[in-house]
């Protein structure tokens, strides 16, 4: 079996979790690496032994790191993203794989003594990722930039600059700025009572949040399931009223449908918010609303629940443009 970590894409993950480790040492993500390097050591190497000899917790072998061989690429990578939450003791084991996505791998972790959960579901982003970052310049329009802290980032300031020149700072930016936006949005949902997995935490390359399954096996994603067509109108239903929260709250989810929502006893959950679209000032909100409720709606539609995903979208995007939402 072909490793799905080969060490083509090694490269790319091990300089993320460098990069990260440095950063947390260091506090910022300045090229520290260029200071500290001794003579004829290239950056990688001075990167990777500075990862290997300061900056993996030794003590902390979760379960399913422990599976995996120690020079493992996974394993480094899955301890490197985590250390830090396992520090502070929001996580206190990480048990099994449950997911490979297309940007991310999620991982069903257990909740330590500063955390309310039993079960957390971490999504570590691969560095990777921006190579196939979804076309996302139709997402990012009126999208306030954000800076590690937080704080917006003033309009064409060196940080703005670097973001579009795709410099390795840029890079490392627009990746937490993309990670920190899912997390806001995902925040936002929750509070305002949507049906979203808690969010619990972010840094570097990973977002917590409450996990959907149990200790053994992860929610399906709706796709994978065959609901019985009496509980599907009153899901159906509950999608449809999250849509409209979300749109209340000025928001377009823009990916949703069957993949981006988990199912489990009886419920239904959303995920999956970094490409979520600002409806006031994104040209293309309506679209992608239209688009949303058109996948869910055909998702339903062989399940008995008739529906009119145009009727919806138009109508709900009027109620949105009169304020009445
Ligand atoms: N809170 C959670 N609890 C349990 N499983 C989850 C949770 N969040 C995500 N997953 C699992 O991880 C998968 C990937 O998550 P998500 O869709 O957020 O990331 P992604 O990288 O966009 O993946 P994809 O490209 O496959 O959509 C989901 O399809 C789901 O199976
Ligand atoms: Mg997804």
């Amino acid at each position: 079996m072909v490793s799905e970590f080969d060490d083509y894409e090694f490269e790319d993950r091990y300089d993320q979790m460098a990069d990260d480790a440095l950063y947390r040492q260091h506090g910022r993500m300045v090229n520290q690496v260029n200071r500290t390097r001794g003579r004829g050591q290239s950056r990688k190497e001075e990167v990777a032994s500075l990862v290997e000899e300061n900056d993996l917790i030794e003590d902390f072998v979760p379960t399913y790191a422990a599976k995996l061989d120690p020079k493992h690429h996974e394993r480094k990578w899955v301890i490197g993203s985590l250390q830090g939450f396992w520090v502070d003791k929001i996580i206190s084991d990480v048990l099994y794989q449950a997911k490979v996505g297309k940007e991310a791998n999620v991982y069903a972790c257990v909740g330590g003594d500063a955390s309310e959960y039993d079960l957390i579901a971490a999504k570590l982003y691969r560095p990777r990722m921006f190579r196939h970052l979804r076309n996302d310049a139709a997402y990012k329009i009126g999208r306030t930039t954000h800076n590690r802290e937080g704080k917006k980032i003033r309009k064409n300031s060196g940080v703005e600059r670097a973001m579009k020149k795709k410099s390795v700072f840029g890079q490392r930016l627009e990746f937490s700025n993309w990670i920190g936006h899912e997390f806001r949005m995902q925040k936002m949902l929750w509070d305002a009572g949507a049906d979203v997995p808690e969010p619990i935490a972010h840094t570097g390359n990973a977002i917590l949040m409450a996990f959907w399954g149990d200790k053994t096996i992860p929610a399906a994603t709706l796709s994978d399931v065959r609901l019985d067509p009496a509980e599907a109108q009153p899901l159906f239903d509950k999608i449809m009223q999250n849509v409209q929260l979300m749109l209340s709250l000025n928001h377009v989810h823009g990916d949703l449908s069957a993949y981006n929502i988990l199912y489990w006893q009886q419920d239904v959950t959303i995920i999956d918010f970094p490409q979520m679209v600002d409806a006031t000032v994104n040209p293309n909100a309506e679209t992608f609303l239209q688009r949303d409720i058109q996948r869910v709606v055909d998702y339903f539609a062989p399940l008995g629940v008739s529906a009119d995903a145009d009727g919806i979208a138009i109508e709900l995007w009027r109620d949105f443009l009169n304020g009445r939402l």
